[in-house]
């Protein structure tokens, strides 16, 4: 049963899909109060509970013992002391003797003190007083997410060519860079679909531009690249770069599409081109228009695109960046002490992303001035929305690859999202795994972290095991950050054995795809924590390395370095699969603890008793796949 409860007048946000009836904020039956311009909501949790939700965020699938927030986040560094990233996904899932589900459809900041400052209670405060609050009472965990999800909407569906392997790098300059890494998977004779382009493609960083003299005649390079099976797919950022004669800039700036601040004048800050403008995203004429930019290179056969920076990331605004300047003069030829050294070093740290420069940026909304901190959380999800909502009226559904970096609830139903700039950590093999549950519960289905990390240096080892946990997951992309060691597959010694890895990943899609239409259909997660399944047995509900996958199987990616297997728990009779190219190997193994083998070249996967999963045989890219001829196993 799902129940609205309406505080003030909150903002429309387009989260969910029905219209419920309010009920009136006081009849809610969970302890709260409303005070000093916020709302603080409570309740008790007994020790065995399990406290699940907030989609992309940082630590555990269950998010006891922590404190997060919801505020959209341009932060490249996911440590476990983080409290937000790049979505804010408001739903969380509470578990005990009953269950209870809550999404909290406000899109400022909100804090969730889940047994942080008291071990046995959860305190939640959103930083507003108008919100809608709906409080979803089920069986069991899973009931819940399915009674949410029908209240959000059908979750987006890609292109089936988009479950293909995706190579990505910031950046491959130009077109004979491109055409090396399909040469290189090619010769390599490993499984690609997807080459991304990244912010260089562009001329001098501006939306919907193409660097001529790195791509000359890119529509006819897109078709070849099509003929040979391969999909280009590239970046679109937040910011609108300032610049006379750039005709989206001037379009924007003429008819008042950006963000303003108290004054009304553009609200100017610095990304990737230098100053830019910011598209009000939250203004249905901005989202047509700025949607239908895209139209630019869709007329050259483009079908795919992320949406970056739209947090949305500034690095400095001109005014913080004077008086950072300004303080920097000040001190100039002083004996920088302890103070004034870190001082002075905090104020240049605190110029990205700072909360001065979003408290001075306004949106119009219904002809009203709204400030960004009171609809931060939807800003990207309004540009994703932006470009969803033009693909959609234009090609039809499934047409086209799209994901984003920031979201909020209800960009599940026109995208999917990557979990950002992660890095070439072992740690990141499982935050990618936990995220995906959590992710899945607040409807995001289509999606993925960078596969062998962003930041920094990997080792092969790393990006093989992170590619294994990759073969699962709807979004299988490798991507590295400018100034990283090369990451393509072919790049490293003996690249049969990513082969090996990436066909694995072939011979499941036509299980893989399945299983994702059926979740989005029927409101299903692809990943389940195990304590869904197995909700009395303790090392189930305990459970933080392994997910269950569909109803057939259970994963269990090798996440240790120089590990040639690990303990997996099998909460019932399961056959243990190693898949690594063509070969299949099964051995039966009954309830409990193991240790199993996998060597870098293999994907470890577990089938339930009784279960079977088809598998196509390989080929290099999605178009090839045959799905008459399937090998059945379990
Ligand atoms: C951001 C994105 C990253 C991209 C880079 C350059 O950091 O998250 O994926 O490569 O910008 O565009």
């Amino acid at each position: 049963m799902i129940q609205r409860f309406t505080l003030g007048k909150p903002i429309k946000t387009d989260a969910v899909t029905r219209d419920l009836p309010s009920l009136d904020f006081d009849r809610l039956p969970v302890c709260h109060r409303v005070e000093n311009g916020s709302v603080t909501l409570s309740f008790e949790m007994q020790p065995d509970d399990i406290v699940y939700g907030l989609g992309e965020a940082p630590r555990g699938i269950n998010k006891r013992g922590w404190v997060y927030q919801s505020y959209c986040s341009d932060d490249p560094f996911h440590t476990e002391t983080k409290q937000s990233l790049y979505a804010a996904h408001t739903f969380l899932l509470h578990s005990g003797e009953t269950c209870t589900g809550m999404f909290l459809d406000f899109p400022a900041r909100i804090r969730w003190d889940i047994g942080y400052t008291k071990a046995d209670r959860t305190e939640i405060t959103a930083c507003g007083d108008s919100l809608d609050l709906y409080l979803i009472t089920g069986d069991s965990p899973m009931a819940i997410v399915r009674e949410f999800r029908s209240l959000i909407g059908q979750s987006y569906i890609p292109p089936f060519w988009a479950f293909g392997y995706q190579q990505s790098r910031w950046s491959y300059h130009n077109a004979a860079a491109v055409d090396a890494v399909i040469e290189g998977y090619d010769k390599a004779e490993i499984p690609l679909d997807c080459v991304y382009l990244d912010i260089d493609y562009m001329e001098r960083y501006k939306d919907f531009t193409i660097n001529g003299e790195a791509f000359p005649d890119f529509a006819g390079y897109v078709s070849r690249k099509k003929e040979q099976g391969i999909h280009l797919i590239p970046i679109i950022d937040a910011g609108v770069k300032k610049e006379d004669g750039y005709a989206v800039y001037e379009e924007g700036r003429d008819k008042g599409y950006f963000c303003k601040t108290a004054d009304g004048a553009d609200f100017e800050g610095g990304v990737w081109p230098g100053i830019v403008g910011f598209p009000d995203f939250l203004r249905q004429d901005v989202r047509e228009w700025f949607g239908s930019r895209y139209k630019a290179l869709t007329d050259m056969g483009i079908d795919g695109f992320w949406n970056d920076m739209n947090e949305p990331a500034i690095f400095y605004s001109e005014k913080g960046l004077q008086e950072a300047l300004d303080k920097a003069a000040a001190l100039k030829g002083e004996n920088l002490d302890l103070g004034k050294f870190f001082g002075l070093k905090d104020v240049f740290m605190g110029l990205s992303n700072s909360q001065k420069d979003y408290s001075s940026i306004y949106h119009q909304i219904d002809g009203k001035l709204v400030n960004h901190q009171d609809v931060h959380n939807l800003y990207g999800a309004c540009m994703t929305r932006a470009a969803g909502e033009y693909f959609e009226k234009t090609f039809g559904k499934e047409q086209i690859l799209m994901f984003s970096r920031a979201s909020y609830i209800g960009a599940h139903r026109s995208s999917g999202i990557w979990f950002g700039d992660n890095h070439s950590w072992w740690s990141h093999i499982l935050l990618c795994l936990k995220m995906l549950p959590s992710a899945n519960m607040c409807g995001f289905l289509y999606c993925g972290a960078d596969l062998g990390g962003f930041n920094e240096n990997a080792t092969r080892d790393l990006v093989l095991r992170f590619l294994a946990l990759g073969v699962f997951t709807p979004l299988m992309r490798n991507h590295s950050a400018l100034g990283t060691r090369d990451q393509e597959c072919y790049r490293f010694e003996n690249p049969e054995d990513f082969r090996d890895i990436i066909q694995v990943r072939y011979r499941l899609i036509p299980y893989l795809y399945r299983v994702f239409r059926e979740a989005s259909e029927q409101n299903e997660m692809i990943f389940r924590p195990l304590s869904f399944d197995y909700p009395g047995d303790r090392l189930a509900r305990e459970c933080e390395t392994q997910l269950m996958l569909g109803d057939e199987c259970m994963i269990a990616p090798v996440y240790e370095q120089n590990a040639g297997g690990r303990t997996v728990y099998l909460p019932e009779d399961m056959t243990f699969v190693t898949l690594s190219g063509t070969k299949v190997k099964t051995q039966p193994l009954e309830k409990g603890l193991h240790y199993i083998e996998a060597a870098l070249n293999e994907v470890p996967l577990f089938i339930k008793k009784g279960k079977t999963i088809p598998l196509c045989m390989p080929a290099m890219r999605t178009s090839q796949l045959r799905s008459d001829e399937l090998e059945w196993i379990g």
